[in-house]
C-alpha cells in the first residue's frame, strides 16, 4: 500500500469502517494498477511556460500553490497573451477588469478577486487574499485598494494591440451607429464584419501536485472581451472556475465562464474523480453535464448542441491528469517532470 493509500485508508476508515484492502479501489477502481505519479502541473493550452516554472519549482521542494501562481505569472505578464493580465482585452469600454482564484489543497483555503483593474497579476492579489484576509473574494474598488495595500504596482494593461482590437471590434458592432472602420467611398454596410471580431472567453487554469503530494491550483482572467463592465466570470469563483480537495484532486476550467457558474463545474469535476472517474472521464462527464442543461434556444446549435466551448482541467492525487471539451480544438499542457509537452483535449463532439 502506497504513503497516500495508507493515509487514505486511516483516516476513511476510522469514519466509515470501509475494508483496508477495497478502499483505494473504491477510490480509483480505473487506476488501479498504475503508479503513483508523485509531482505532475497541468495547464490549460496556453500555458506551457507556465507548466515548466511551476515543475521546477516544485521539484526544487515549493508549495504547489505558490509554484502554479509562480507559472501563471509568466503568462500574465506576457503582453502577447491577450486572455490575461497585462494585454489582456478589455471591457466594452476598453478598461482591462481581471478576475482570479487560487485554491490551497492542504489547507483548504482560497482567495479570489474580481473586477480587478490596473494590476497584471489578479493570481498574486488572490493569493494574499487568502493569506492575509479571513475573507475570499474581494472585487473592484475593494480588491484593487486590498492590491494598492500590499504593494501592488498599478499599470495601463490596455496594450496597443488590445486596443486596436477592442477599437475593431466597436467599429463592427453594428452598421447602423456612427463608429465607423477604415472605408473608401463606395463601401456600403460599412462596420459588418462582426463575425471577424468575434468575443473570446481566453483563460489560463493551472493545477499542481508537488513533492509532498499536495494538490493546489490557480485560474486567471481577462474574461469575456469586451464585456458589460463589472462582468464577472467563473475563474474567481470557487466551485465553478477552479476548485481543490486534497484528499481526491483538483479541476479548473477555461471558456464560456456563464456555463460554469450555473453548473458549480469545478467541483463537479472533482465530485466524479471521487466517484471513481478518471480526470478525463470526469471532465467529460462535466462537459456532458452542460450540453444537458443549456436549454436556451439562443446556445444552442441546429442540433440542439450548445453553441460554445468549455474546457476542463483536471489532476488527481496519484497524479493523474485529463482534459476535456465539450467540442474538439481544446488543449492542455503537462509537465510530469520529465517531459513538458501540449496535448489535444478529449471531446464530446468533433466540430
Ligand atoms: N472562463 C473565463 C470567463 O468566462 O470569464
Amino acid at each position: 500500500m502506497s504513503e497516500f493509500d495508507r493515509r487514505k485508508f486511516l483516516s476513511s476508515s476510522l469514519l466509515s469502517g470501509i475494508a483496508a484492502a477495497a478502499l483505494p479501489e473504491i477510490l480509483f477502481p480505473q487506476s488501479k494498477q498504475k503508479e503513483i505519479r508523485k509531482a505532475v502541473v497541468i495547464s490549460s493550452g496556453n500555458g506551457l511556460s507556465a507548466t515548466a516554472k511551476a515543475m521546477e519549482m516544485i521539484q526544487r521542494g515549493s508549495d504547489a500553490l505558490d509554484a502554479v501562481v509562480a507559472g501563471v505569472n509568466i503568462v500574465e505578464d506576457d503582453p502577447n497573451d491577450m486572455s490575461v493580465g497585462l494585454g489582456g482585452l478589455p471591457n466594452e469600454n476598453g478598461i482591462v477588469e481581471l478576475d482570479a482564484s487560487v485554491m490551497h489543497g492542504p489547507t483548504h483555503r482560497a482567495g479570489a478577486v474580481a473586477s480587478l483593474r490596473n494590476i497584471k497579476n489578479p493570481s498574486s492579489v488572490a493569493k494574499v487574499v487568502m493569506e492575509r484576509t479571513d475573507h475570499v473574494l474581494l472585487v473592484g474598488e475593494g480588491a484593487l485598494n486590498f492590491a494598492r495595500m500590499h504593494g501592488f504596482k498599478e499599470e495601463n494593461l490596455l496594450t496597443e494591440e488590445s486596443r486596436k482590437m477592442w477599437v475593431k471590434w466597436k467599429e463592427h458592432l453594428s452598421t447602423e451607429d456612427d463608429y465607423l472602420p477604415p472605408h473608401t467611398i463606395d463601401d456600403r454596410n460599412i462596420g459588418s464584419k462582426f463575425h471577424e471580431v468575434m468575443q473570446t472567453y481566453g483563460t489560463i487554469n493551472c493545477l499542481g501536485k508537488d513533492l509532498n503530494e499536495n494538490i493546489s491550483g490557480v485560474t486567471t482572467t481577462s474574461g469575456l472581451s469586451y464585456k458589460i463592465p463589472g462582468r464577472v466570470g467563473d475563474s474567481p469563483i470557487i466551485g465553478a472556475g477552479l476548485y481543490v480537495d486534497n484528499e481526491i484532486g483538483g479541476a479548473g476550467s477555461t471558456g464560456r465562464g456563464e456555463a460554469n457558474l450555473v453548473n458549480c463545474s469545478s467541483v463537479m469535476v472533482v465530485e466524479f474523480m471521487r466517484q471513481g472517474k478518471s480526470p478525463e472521464e470526469a471532465c467529460l462527464l462535466a462537459c456532458k453535464r452542460i450540453a444537458d442543461n443549456t436549454k436556451m434556444k439562443r446556445l444552442q446549435n441546429d442540433d440542439g448542441k450548445p453553441n460554445f466551448n468549455v474546457t476542463f482541467y483536471a489532476l488527481n492525487k496519484r497524479g493523474e491528469y485529463g482534459s476535456a471539451s465539450i467540442w474538439s480544438g481544446g488543449s492542455f499542457c503537462v509537465n510530469d517532470g520529465a517531459i513538458n509537452k501540449k496535448s489535444d483535449s478529449a471531446y464530446l463532439w468533433k466540430r
